[in-house]
């Protein structure tokens, strides 16, 4: 099938390419006529693990390819994605006026009978609006409207797009459930399950997801809390919950709290959403504030470690909002070196892939080209983002170059007892802290003194 695409972010090149490796012949275009350029010459704008290769492969077997010129993307098509971006303006609501933009291209250029389906995350109602503009438009313009929500996750975009736990078609005509399903047959005839329902149901299906799931996570990081207090361990409790199947392992992890493009926008777009419809949702609210406060509890147990944080070295591992992407949009890494900054703190950090990106958005975090370079003379070692080389960091040389041999691991990623055993102080989030035992006969005596800052090696 003939398929343009709207959008080269995320989750339209991710779509764009899925489509392409089912056999489809896709068009994508964009409105950033430098990113064209970049995808013409076969190069993926942003980080996403195997995506760049497929991006490649699809151009060369002659069933992807890129234009900035909407027109010529449009005017063969038989489906058009539409997978702009749908920003949170400064009230929390989404900001759709790229979805009206598109919508009136699509009525300038595409052909009689084309199929419209929003991919962006948008607020329940907005496919009536995207239906309206097109009829506006272009009198007698024959058209379908659907919503097909993705559930893309970065660092996995291109495996959840081709393994979907789901694929969800809002659809309200037989012609846009025709289309639909031959895009998607490649898929669900390998028995990938397709729920077919009406278009705003499908819509708030994905907002809803994005909510609860946030929800998960700041339920873990509040019950964290009550675990610090009562000397329980949050990640045997989250394990205990998880083995029930009506609550789940997943999302249950507490530390640093979500972050990035899609959480943060989406709660509180469907707190607003529901507002506007008339129906108040304070848990929403608490669900973002008890987010802010996960950052909040880690810069304070950190000062708590430090006692001062004025002049403090800290070595931030991990700047991404999430391992296996260089995104740092609203990253819980970023804030809490924002929130060290500003206490007086120096902060090095590394992060396997989103160096540039971090530099770019927080200037006065200085960086290392490696994790032990960003250790070198540190009081104390931060992990804000679980990259899974950091687990098979060498802790002995991180300890031989730090300052002091405090590890805060804010994402409960790192193992305990080898920190113990290299020599660190190690406080996790919502566990109990592990002290190394000075009296452990496999520490040498220098560094056994080591272990407890001095007085004057606290206020140094
Ligand atoms: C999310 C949704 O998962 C996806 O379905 C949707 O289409 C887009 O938004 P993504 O933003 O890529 O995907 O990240 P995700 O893996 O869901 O993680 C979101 C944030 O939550 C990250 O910052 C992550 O570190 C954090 N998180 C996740 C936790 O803090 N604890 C957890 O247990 C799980």
């Amino acid at each position: 099938m003939k398929i343009a695409v709207m959008g080269t972010g995320h989750v339209g090149l991710v779509t764009s390419v899925a489509l392409a490796s089912l056999g489809h012949r896709v068009v994508g275009t964009d409105v950033d006529g430098e990113k064209i350029s970049l995808l013409k010459r076969g190069a993926c704008p942003f980080y996403e693990p195997g995506l760049e290769e497929a991006l490649r492969r699809e151009m060369s077997a002659g069933r992807l390819a890129f234009t900035p010129e909407e027109s010529d993307a449009l005017r063969d098509a038989e489906a058009i994605f539409i997978c702009v971006g749908t920003p949170a303006r400064s009230n929390g609501e989404a900001n759709l006026v790229a979805m009206e933009s598109s919508a009136r291209a699509i009525a300038r250029h595409a052909r009689d009978g084309v199929v419209v389906i929003e991919k962006s995350t948008v607020p329940a109602g907005t496919a009536e609006r995207v239906r309206d503009t097109l009829a506006r438009e272009r009198s007698g313009f024959t058209f379908d409207v659907a919503s097909n929500p993705e559930f893309l996750r970065e660092g996995t975009a291109l495996h959840d797009a081709l393994e979907p736990d789901r694929i969800v078609i809002g659809v309200e005509s037989g012609r846009a459930r025709d289309v639909l399903r031959r895009l998607y047959g490649p898929l669900t005839e390998r028995g990938h399950l397709l729920i077919e329902t009406d278009i705003a149901t499908a819509e708030l299906a994905k907002h809803a997801s994005n909510a609860f799931l946030a929800l998960k996570i700041s339920f873990a990081n509040a019950l964290a809390r009550v675990c610090e207090r009562a000397g329980a361990d949050i990640t045997a409790v989250a394990g205990i919950m998880g083995t029930d199947p009506r609550i789940g392992r997943a999302f249950l992890n507490a530390g640093l709290g979500y972050g990035g493009y899609c959480f943060p926008k989406d709660l509180i777009a469907l707190e607003r959403l529901a507002a506007r419809l008339g129906y108040e949702f304070p848990l929403l609210r608490e669900v973002e504030r008890l987010n802010d406060e996960a950052v909040q509890v880690a810069a304070a147990k950190i000062e708590e470690v430090l006692w001062n944080l004025e002049d403090k070295r800290i070595a931030l591992l991990g700047l991404s909002f999430k391992p296996g992407t260089d995104d740092v949009r609203l990253s819980p890494a970023l804030a809490l070196a924002g929130r060290l900054l500003s206490a007086g703190a120096r902060v090095i950090g590394f992060d396997p892939r989103a160096l540039a990106n971090a530099k770019q958005e927080l200037p006065e975090l200085e960086v290392a080209g490696d994790a032990y370079e960003a250790a070198r003379d540190a009081h104390c070692l931060v992990l804000a983002t679980e990259w899974d080389e950091f687990g098979a960091l060498d802790l002995d040389a991180l300890r031989e170059v730090m300052a002091y041999p405090i590890v805060v691991d804010a994402r409960n990623a790192l193992d305990p007892a080898r920190c113990a055993a290299a020599g660190f102080a190690y406080y996790p989030m919502g566990r109990p802290p592990v002290l190394p035992d000075p009296s452990s006969a496999s520490l040498a005596e220098g560094r056994r003194e080591a272990l407890v800052p001095t007085p004057e090696e606290l206020t140094r």
